[in-house]
């Protein structure tokens, strides 16, 4: 059978990524695109998903037998709290009409993205895909984490009344080509790689907000995007599963800024606001599922996948997603 693979939010950071890998992967490779199958990497212009009416005539024109579900409002802490209502709404309403017009349109699998804000603000660590529902989650994106949630609970829904094969993958923090660099958006590697290049080129200091503390593990969005292809072919279960890498893996906001100032080449000032708020600690994932499921996986040394992120931003300044300090 003809597959064809529909990638919604086939233009961010993770469709890049994923295109990249389908496009690049040598022949033979697991992770690579196969004879029989299409896939189309779908952006907004080509539907907005919040419309049942653009979301059916995406399906009707496609006919996609598999979907990556990847299409999000997304952004960074600032963004979520000012837009609570916003993050939950537009995300209920892309994800409801995503997975409905997969069902009606007899689609055989769907894979969506959820990400680790879906889990508890008070929960035992480290995070692991039993916990996703156990108490709420923090309140500052309380808004797309309630909607990510809901994906789950109709991914269940849908296959318990209708048998379908709807599941879903929560990456922790990701970075890489194509990432949002706009300053009042980005997550913390995108930002600081803006900022660090701004005070390269205007010659001032290089300011990390935060004692530079906190631990995260971070994934490389070409690491990632095998990992979907992986999901794609061989991961059959409802119940969704943590994409990341091992708890060792954490690295300190500080750890990640060295790694920035010796990619970027920056020899300038360089200095901690720490009048700036950490946000948590750390908040560990175990991807204890994920390597027993697939056994091992190479994911690229961190400095390496930085390094490429880096000269990307580099080259591609002018058109990356860099919003309104792009005149700084
Ligand atoms: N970035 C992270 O660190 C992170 C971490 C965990 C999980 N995730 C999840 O990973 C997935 C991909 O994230 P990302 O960082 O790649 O996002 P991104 O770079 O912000 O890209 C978002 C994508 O969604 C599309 N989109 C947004 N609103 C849409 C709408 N109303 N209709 C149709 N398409 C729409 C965008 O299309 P346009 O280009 O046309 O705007 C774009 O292709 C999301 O589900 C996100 O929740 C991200």
């Amino acid at each position: 059978m003809a597959t064809v693979v529909l990638v919604t939010g086939g233009t961010g950071l993770l469709g890049k990524a994923l295109e990249h890998i389908i496009e690049t992967e040598p022949v033979g490779s697991k992770f690579g695109k196969r004879p029989n199958e299409t896939w189309i990497f779908a952006s907004s212009a080509d539907g907005d998903l919040r419309d049942p009416a653009q979301t059916n005539k995406l399906y009707e024109k496609y006919k996609p037998t598999h979907v990556i579900h990847l299409a999000a409002l997304v952004g960074g802490v600032y963004k979520n709290m000012k837009y609570k209502l916003t993050f939950l709404r537009d995300n209920i309403l892309i994800n409801d009409n995503v997975l409905h017009a997969a069902y009606t349109h007899k689609t055989v699998k769907v894979i969506s993205c959820l990400s680790t804000c879906v889990f508890p603000d008070k929960v035992e660590y480290p995070l692991d895909e039993n916990k996703i529902h156990n108490g709420l989650p923090h309140e500052s994106n309380f808004g797309y984490a309630h909607a990510k949630r809901m994906v789950d609970v109709q991914n269940h829904a849908y296959k318990e009344e209708f048998g379908c094969n709807f599941t879903s993958a929560i990456p922790t923090s990701i970075f890489g080509p194509h990432d949002n660099y706009d300053l009042e958006a980005a997550h913390v590697i995108p930002a600081l790689i803006h900022r660090c290049y701004l005070a390269k080129k205007n010659n001032t200091s290089f300011i990390v907000g935060g004692t530079g503390k906190p631990l995260r593990q971070f994934i490389f969005s070409y690491d990632l995007a095998k990992l979907f292809v992986w999901m794609l072919r061989e991961y059959d279960d409802v119940e969704p599963i943590i994409l990341s890498v091992a708890e060792e893996e954490e690295l300190s906001v500080k750890e990640v800024a060295d790694a920035i100032i010796k990619a970027m080449a920056f020899e300038g000032h360089y200095s901690f606001d720490t009048t700036k708020a950490d946000g948590q600690f750390r908040k560990p994932a175990s991807n204890k599922k994920l390597i027993e499921r697939m056994g091992s996986f190479q994911f690229t040394p961190f400095e390496q996948a930085l390094d490429m992120s880096v000269k990307w931003f580099i080259e591609n300044y002018d058109t990356a997603r860099t919003g309104n300090k792009k005149a700084a």
